[in-house]
């Protein structure tokens, strides 16, 4: 695997600050080092910077626009640079509101894709739907096509072309779907593997089904968008809207394995990692550990073991 790693240090898509600090902290915890050592070549791109936003009014009930739209507009160049120099994209957040940026630069870069959305939320709100006003709860409707004509204008979102379809995305883990959402998601027929499901069938149905689903017409490259709280937050409790009754540690990792194995993993994910919402160090550590174990996961880490094509016996 070829494995270019972006930072996205960046929080005005939600109201709790900490998150910014995610990709650092994911980094220390040994990200690149752990990625070479088993066996992947990586180049680490360093963090986006973004441009500080004066009087940055809310339009409507929608928080920081102007910000959240030129932050996820850089870092779409960024992600598109990455999939242009022919590596496997992986964004580090910072809130899910950057989903907008890395799946449009990933867009630009590969046309049609498949997205794959972890989540114990489904962050499909429009901007009129929303309960909350924060993007990182909408990051979807500004992608998808289908629901362009509900999207109000927003300063710095102009450069915003929906690039996704309803087919082609496919959620797990949901379990906080806002009601306005989950008319969006039955609107649209979307594929929902809720926390339900994951209980009915076992997650290695629901990744046979998610496949099958996905491949069925045409194999499209896969992006998966992975937010922390999709975990149990036993598991990962530093992040900003924890919901009990998650995936296990190994029914995230199981996922990864899974989409790793297709062999069309083209850009990853991994937000919401936020040490200020740890009580503990323990806590802190527990959650920037699964964000990296998840990663290694996607590039070929198999619980059974690994070992070197060429390695010969001593
Ligand atoms: N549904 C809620 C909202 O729209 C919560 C979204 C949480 N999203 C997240 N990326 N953690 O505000
Ligand atoms: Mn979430
Ligand atoms: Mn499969
Ligand atoms: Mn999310």
């Amino acid at each position: 695997h070829s494995v270019g790693i972006i930072g996205a240090p960046f929080s005005k898509g939600q109201p709790r600050d900490g998150v910014e600090k995610g990709p650092d902290l994911i980094r220390a915890a040994g990200l690149v080092k752990k990625l070479k050592a088993q066996g992947c070549a990586v180049k680490d791109y360093g963090n986006v910077t973004f441009e500080e936003v004066a009087n940055d009014e809310p339009i409507g009930n929608v928080k920081r626009p102007r910000a959240v739209g030129s932050a996820n507009q850089r870092l779409s160049a960024a992600v598109h640079a990455v999939k242009n120099d022919g590596h496997t994209c992986v964004m580090l957040g910072g809130g899910h509101s950057l989903a907008i940026g890395s799946i449009q630069g990933h867009a630009a870069a590969k046309k049609d894709l498949s997205v794959v959305w972890v989540d114990a939320h489904a962050d499909i709100n429009t901007p009129l739907t929303s309960p909350t006003g924060n993007i990182h709860g909408q990051p979807m409707s500004y992608l998808i096509h289908e629901l362009q004509s509900k999207i109000p204008v927003l300063p710095n979102f102009s450069w915003i072309k929906p690039c996704v379809s309803a087919k082609d995305i496919v959620y797990i883990g949901l379990r906080d779907v806002d009601p306005e959402e989950h008319h969006i998601l039955k609107l649209l027929g979307i594929e929902v593997y809720s926390m339900t499901e994951v209980d009915r069938l076992g997650i290695a149905k629901v990744m046979e089904e998610t496949c099958d689903y996905i491949f069925s017409k045409v194999k499209k490259p896969i992006h998966l968008s992975y937010d922390i709280d999709a975990l149990d937050p036993s598991i990962s409790p530093a992040t900003g809207t924890p919901v009990v009754g998650g995936l296990t540690y190994r029914e995230g990792i199981y996922i990864t394995e899974h989409i790793c194995q297709t062999g069309l993993l083209s850009a990853v994910d991994m937000v919401e990692v936020n040490p200020k919402r740890g009580r503990t160090e323990d806590e802190i550590s527990s959650t920037v550990n699964a964000a990296v174990d998840l990663i290694r996961g996607c590039f070929g880490k198999l619980r059974e073991g690994n070992h070197p094509a060429d390695y010969k016996m001593p």
